[in-house]
């Protein structure tokens, strides 16, 4: 079984939840079997697997639709394929931290929210969680991040802001 079968991730993602809710509730939860192969083939969430050098090798249904790439166009590529340009440094930097530390910021239940490219060139918003994947001697080998596609709330938001901020201002205006 190669590093980035399906079913090591699936395990690997299994394994950080019992973890967590160990930690939280001491209880070890049974996932029923073929919980995580289910949930990789979905549609709903992307899950994006890399190697320690950041190339992609798992992409799944939910990834195909949020990022427009098919898992044959993804595969064997760099993470730069969905990371714009402006935040290849950052993402690399903190990618090459996590592979030497084995530790990461976003595996608890932190989200990092960023913008990702996608085929048509548009830009989607994104929030996920990262899940360290380990070789057998428990060395990083490489992560899985889960991506949800939140553009639709950040515009509302965003929209939400805006008109805010000017009927502050209009309300400003009027007692002047
Ligand atoms: C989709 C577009 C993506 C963008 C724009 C992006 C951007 C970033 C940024 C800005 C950081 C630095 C965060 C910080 O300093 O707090 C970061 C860190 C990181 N990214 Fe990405 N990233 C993307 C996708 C991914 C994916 C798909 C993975 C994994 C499969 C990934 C793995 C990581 C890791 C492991 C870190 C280090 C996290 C830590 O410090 O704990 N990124 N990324």
């Amino acid at each position: 079984m190669s590093d980035f079968d399906p079913r090591r991730i699936a395990r690997a993602i299994r394994e950080a939840q019992i973890t967590r809710m160990e930690q939280s509730t001491k209880l070890v939860a049974m996932a029923p079997d073929g919980l995580g192969e289910a949930v990789l083939a979905s549609a709903s969430d992307a899950v994006v697997a890399t190697d320690r050098e950041g190339i992609i090798t798992f992409w799944n249904p939910g990834a195909e639709r949020i990022f427009g790439f098919a898992t044959s166009e993804a595969v064997g590529r760099s993470l730069d394929l969905i990371v714009p340009d402006n935040l290849r440094p950052r993402h690399w930097a903190g990618y090459r931290h996590v592979m030497a530390t084995g530790e990461s910021r976003y595996g608890h239940g932190d989200l990092l929210s960023v913008p990702a490219l996608t085929k048509n060139g548009s830009r989607v918003s994104v929030e996920f969680t990262i899940v360290m994947l380990r070789d057998d001697r428990g060395r990083p080998a490489g992560t899985a991040a889960i991506l949800r596609d939140v553009t639709k709330r950040f515009e509302e938001t965003r929209q939400l802001k805006r008109e805010l901020a000017q009927s502050l201002q209009s309300k400003g205006g009027l007692s002047r």
